[in-house]
């Protein structure tokens, strides 16, 4: 298999703050992988690095490399990182635009498209075909949406986009136990399609149950890796992220 994503020994400073104390992994084309710790572990600032978005507020000092198919991807232009390398980010708190319609806000992602004027219904149709529930809230403010239908709404933006890798931060966060196994098993659906998927997890029995392998991340380390099956029986992860 190809790998897609190497991140190497990479290192996140936030003023004198260390978050990320050098962490490698890798995701391989066509991979389910997640990354799962606690909160304050530094999963955020893992996707946000390799996307090189600003982080909310103080200056961040990145060190290490990220290669994306081999190459150097650290001094790519961000904008370029979503739409040259059909890359994209479901962020943690969604992000949608509140004020806009489902519709409008699908329809923004698409600009970012270099695949240039094809049409775009169909592509709607497949996020609407993914998320019933989407289709029928096309035209309501995204703000009056339940945080679950905004949870989908964030995924079909980033489908909207033409990605054929995805990096979720938490999508299960707030989400009520059957929406959560529905957001699942569409992800299952689009890696079955062929979309890589990079799933970052603070519910670790979840995410196991989801990825194909796994890295444990433990306040900026990364303290254990393997398949989910491994990871699932090993008695330090059971006890610390998996309730004994
Ligand atoms: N913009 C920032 N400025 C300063 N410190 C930050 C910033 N963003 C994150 N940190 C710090 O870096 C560490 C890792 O944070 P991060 O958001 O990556 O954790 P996380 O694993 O995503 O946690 P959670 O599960 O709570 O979302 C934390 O100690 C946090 O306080
Ligand atoms: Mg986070």
């Amino acid at each position: 298999m190809n790998t897609l994503l190497e991140v190497k020994n990479l290192k996140v400073r936030y003023g004198n703050i260390e978050a990320l104390h050098g962490i490698s992994f890798d995701v391989k084309q066509g991979e389910i992988v997640t990354l799962i710790g606690a909160n304050g572990a530094g999963k955020s600032t893992t996707l946000l690095s390799i996307c090189r978005l600003p982080p909310p507020e103080a200056p961040r000092v990145i060190e290490g490399d990220i290669l994306f198919k081999g190459k150097s991807i650290l001094n790519m232009p961000p904008h370029k990182i979503v739409s040259e390398l059909n890359m994209a980010l479901v962020p943690e708190g969604r992000r949608i635009f509140g004020n806009l319609t489902v519709e409008e806000n699908l329809k923004l992602a698409t600009y970012a498209r270099t695949d240039g004027g094809e049409p775009i219904e169909r592509d709607f149709e497949r996020v609407f075909q993914l998320f019933p529930r989407l289709a029928e809230r096309r035209k309501q403010r995204s703000e009056s949406l339940s945080g679950g239908e905004q949870q989908m709404l964030a995924v079909g933006r980033a489908l909207m986009s033409k990605c054929s890798f995805i990096m979720l931060d938490e999508p299960s966060m707030g989400l009520a136990p059957l929406l959560m196994y529905d957001m699942f098993r569409t992800l299952k659906v689009l890696n079955q399609e062929g979309m890589t998927i990079l799933l970052i997890e603070q519910n670790a029995n979840l995410a196991l149950r989801f990825a194909h392998r796994g890295y444990v991340l433990d306040t900026g380390e990364i303290v254990a890796s393997g398949s989910s099956e491994q990871l699932l029986a090993d008695p330090e992860v059971k006890k610390a992220y998996l309730g004994g």
